[in-house]
């Protein structure tokens, strides 16, 4: 049996849309990252700081293509509707928390806690994609992808903590904790918040379409004949009338 067939078969459904729900959520954390490198690039007052950043936003702009191509391929093997509901959308970025309505984080933060941020994020990253693995498992292929990708996040992880090394020599390995537990707790208030806009959403959909519903039937019952002018003379018309 070929794998597409396997993926649309009904016991499968449920890992099926696991599988393309983590790869479009990774994307989208791949395309944030990308933008917020290529925002501190453009916001770099100092040459070398420029450069690390510029190669760190092409890194990243790669990985966003990676998961794309991923994403394609097993939506390819889906439903339509499946395939349809996991669908990336650039703006859904800034729905989903991944980059922030007020600004990119270089604009918000001081350097430092931007770099705090790479260092902690990019290690999260790392061992997330340590699950996506699991989930690949009959593609060797897609696994060797993602395996590069890892390898480009502990590279990254390992820049930011050179920077600190290099500029910081007085922070301790307890501020590196705290940045770690803090970061942690930020991924997870957004997935919180986001997982509250799918309840809302959950709840309020059908009250929307019942509402559509009775508008449809208002209209259906409110008689219209006044309105048809056909072969009427339309300077008899009333000049009261509406139409
Ligand atoms: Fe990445
Ligand atoms: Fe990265």
């Amino acid at each position: 049996m070929t794998i597409s067939k396997t993926l649309n078969k009904p016991e499968n459904l449920s890992t099926n849309k696991n599988l393309l729900n983590v790869i479009l959520e990774t994307t989208y954390a791949e395309y944030g990252s990308a933008l917020e490198m290529l925002s501190a690039c453009k916001n770099s007052e100092k040459d070398s700081f420029c450069f690390g950043f510029f190669h760190h936003a092409k890194d990243e702009y790669n990985h966003v293509d990676i998961f794309l191509s991923i994403l394609k391929k097993y939506g390819n093997m889906s439903s339509h509707k499946l395939a349809r509901d996991y669908r990336f959308s650039s703006t859904a970025i800034l729905v989903k928390g991944y980059v922030s309505e007020k600004g990119y984080l270089v604009e918000n933060l001081r350097l430092k806690d931007f770099i705090a941020y790479i260092y902690t994020n990019e290690l999260l990253a790392k061992e997330s994609f340590e699950g996506i693995l699991k989930l690949l498992n009959s593609s060797e292929e897609d696994k060797n992808k993602i395996i590069k990708i890892m390898d480009d996040e502990l590279r990254h992880h390992g820049l930011a903590k050179k920077h600190f090394i290099k500029y910081y020599p007085l922070l301790q390995p307890w501020h590196l904790k705290f940045y770690k537990i803090r970061e942690t707790i930020k991924n997870k208030g957004r997935k919180f918040y986001y997982k509250n806009l799918e309840f809302l959403d959950l709840i309020l959909s059908p009250l929307y379409k019942f509402m559509g519903f009775l508008a449809a039937n208002i209209i259906r019952c409110i008689n219209l004949v006044e309105f048809c002018h056909t072969g009427k003379n339309l300077m008899e018309i009333s000049p009261k009338s509406i139409i």
